[in-house]
């Protein structure tokens, strides 16, 4: 089922919050750049925004996951690989529909919706689970 709300993903303050200041305000700045792009897109598609704008959000999720790199530290050295495994397949996910954006192959409204409703149930997904446990970890 695809979202027809011009927000894609919504910041839950009650179950999103690490209590890392620059984690949780990068995770904002997250969501806020996923819901824009998932704006344009409604609002018109094939639309020439949409390829800078999953680019800027691209260079915001590669700098967030640096950020977040020394925290991880904090975590057992099996839980700490598997995080760093769901970035790193994260990244290749978001380089590939990034390249698709770029190629000049046509895509669907409904493709392009597809893949960036999956993109943002990850983002979603991963700040509720993977980034909790490091904020459990940190804490402790
Ligand atoms: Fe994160
Ligand atoms: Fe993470």
């Amino acid at each position: 089922m695809i979202e027809e709300r011009a927000h894609l993903v919504h910041w839950c303050e009650h179950s999103m919050p690490m209590g890392v200041k620059e984690i949780d305000l990068q995770h904002r700045q997250l969501l806020d750049s996923i819901n824009l792009l998932h704006a344009a897109i409604l609002a018109s598609w094939p639309d020439p925004k949409a390829l800078p704008l999953a680019t800027h959000l691209l260079a915001q999720t590669e700098q967030h996951f640096l950020t977040e790199a020394p925290y991880l530290q904090a975590l057992p050295s099996g839980q700490q690989r598997l995080h760093e495994l769901h970035h790193k397949h994260f990244l290749e996910a978001l380089q590939s529909f990034i390249l698709r954006l770029s190629s000049d192959i046509p895509m669907s409204t409904l493709s392009v919706r597809e893949q960036l409703a999956s993109l943002a149930e990850w983002y979603s997904s991963h700040i509720l689970n993977s980034d909790r446990e490091l904020s459990l970890a940190t804490s402790g």
